[in-house]
């Protein structure tokens, strides 16, 4: 039966292959990795290999471009789709060669895609999402069973489609007796609130907080000719400019109560030039520093209003995590917190969320539910994704 896990030679679990190509648009991460248990105890993660492939500069700016509305959109993006399937197909090549696993004994291929457009619950009221990806073409380079398209049944059944890494987080960091909380700091910054595995009636909730690397990364290319702020060091240097940081902070988005999700759709180079139109004498690094604050801010404020009582612990991933500035700074935010990276729980800030897509994947192919519906505001849980058989 397709999708179906198979026992692979070693007769230990089923191997799943996760790619995450985020809202940064940096690139692809892809991660080879076994889970052992899942629910109350909790899934144990096994990661054999993880490669990241960059995005090409070409790839990128058109990727970017489609964000927007433009001339000549479908076959644009149908091209870039296929260029995005190939760079994945690279690097599940890569992740093969050093694990020296064959095709066959991956069971799935959970793969994001590129999300370019995010507009659940809008228009008719079901609104949609796109993340541009060619699973016909991936199962057709890898000879691996390909799942995709996450987002869109969440959508379908009236949720937001985002965040979906929550009940991943919870199988992979929830801790046994006390609440935690855990920031993923991509283009765009989301929250999983995790209540300890003891307490009966926690629920695990989240949502996405507001922007992250997106405008830093911008802010930087713009300035400074580098695609991001190295450890953060350029807004170190910087002074956060008070009245402009209010001002960030006054976005709707971050009040509204979830469930909610955003992306560029939202946080683009448009909104960032409108908040610094009344702000032209803020100097390029005192604005980097202000961004910076504005990310840290954004989630604080989001997780002292949503976080559970008693909450004190805060696992960070993404690349924001290796953000030195940015991790100081939401620390000093969160006095009496423990504040690190995933990778004092085991798994490197970068793997996370490509390990979130090879769980994803694991679900899709048990047929169980990829969502909570408690996290997106979808009518229930749901199976997630669609299936391009090897
Ligand atoms: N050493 C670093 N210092 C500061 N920021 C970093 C560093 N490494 C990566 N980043 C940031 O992390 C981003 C990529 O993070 P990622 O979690 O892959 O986001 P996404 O999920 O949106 O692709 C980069 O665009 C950059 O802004
Ligand atoms: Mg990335």
């Amino acid at each position: 039966m397709p999708g179906t896990p198979h026992a692979n030679p070693a007769g230990t679990d089923p191997l799943f292959i996760g790619l995450m190509s985020g809202t940064s648009t940096d690139g692809v991460d892809g991660v080879i990795a076994r889970f052992r248990g899942q629910g109350g105890t909790g899934a144990r993660l096994q990661t054999l290999a993880h490669v990241f492939a960059p995005m090409p500069e070409e790839l990128r700016q058109t990727l970017l471009a489609l964000n927007l509305a433009g001339h000549n959109e479908l076959h644009m993006g149908t091209l870039a789709a296929n260029a995005l399937a190939r760079l994945q197909a690279s690097v599940v090549h890569q992740l093969l060669d050093q694990t020296g696993c064959m095709p066959r004994e991956i069971t799935a291929v959970g793969s994001h895609g590129q999300t370019v457009r995010h507009r659940p619950a809008e228009f008719d009221g079901t609104g949609y999402t796109c993340q541009l990806n060619n699973g016909a073409l991936l199962a057709e380079l890898c000879g691996i069973d390909v799942v995709c398209d996450f987002r869109s049944r969440d959508v379908a059944a009236g949720g937001q489609g985002a965040p979906l890494v929550p009940a991943c987080h919870a199988e992979l960091f929830a801790l046994a007796d006390a609440p935690r909380a855990v920031l993923n700091l991509g283009g765009i910054g989301n929250l999983s609130v995790l209540p300890a595995r003891n307490d009966a009636a926690g629920r695990v909730t989240g949502f996405d907080c507001g922007p992250a690397n997106a405008l830093m990364d911008h802010w930087c290319q713009q300035h400074l000719g580098q695609p991001f702020d190295r450890g953060g060091a350029w807004a170190a240097s910087g002074t956060v400019n008070a009245a402009l940081l209010e001002q960030l902070l006054s976005e709707p988005f971050l009040a509204q109560r979830p469930p909610k999700s955003t992306g560029r759709d939202l946080f683009n180079v448009a909104w960032l030039t409108r908040q610094l139109a009344s702000h032209g004498d803020v100097a390029p690094v005192d604005v980097q520093a202000t961004l910076t604050e504005f990310t840290a801010r954004a989630a604080c404020d989001a997780l002292t209003q949503h976080s559970l009582p008693g909450t004190r612990d805060l696992l960070v991933c993404g690349g924001g995590a290796l953000n030195d500035h940015l991790m100081r700074r939401l620390a000093a935010l969160l006095p009496g917190w423990r504040v690190a990276a995933t990778d004092s729980a085991g798994v490197p800030a970068m793997q996370v969320e490509a390990v979130a897509f090879a769980w994803l994947a694991r679900a899709f192919c048990q047929r169980d539910a990829g969502n909570r519906a408690e996290v997106t505001g979808a009518r229930g849980p749901r199976v997630l994704g669609a299936l391009y058989p090897a």
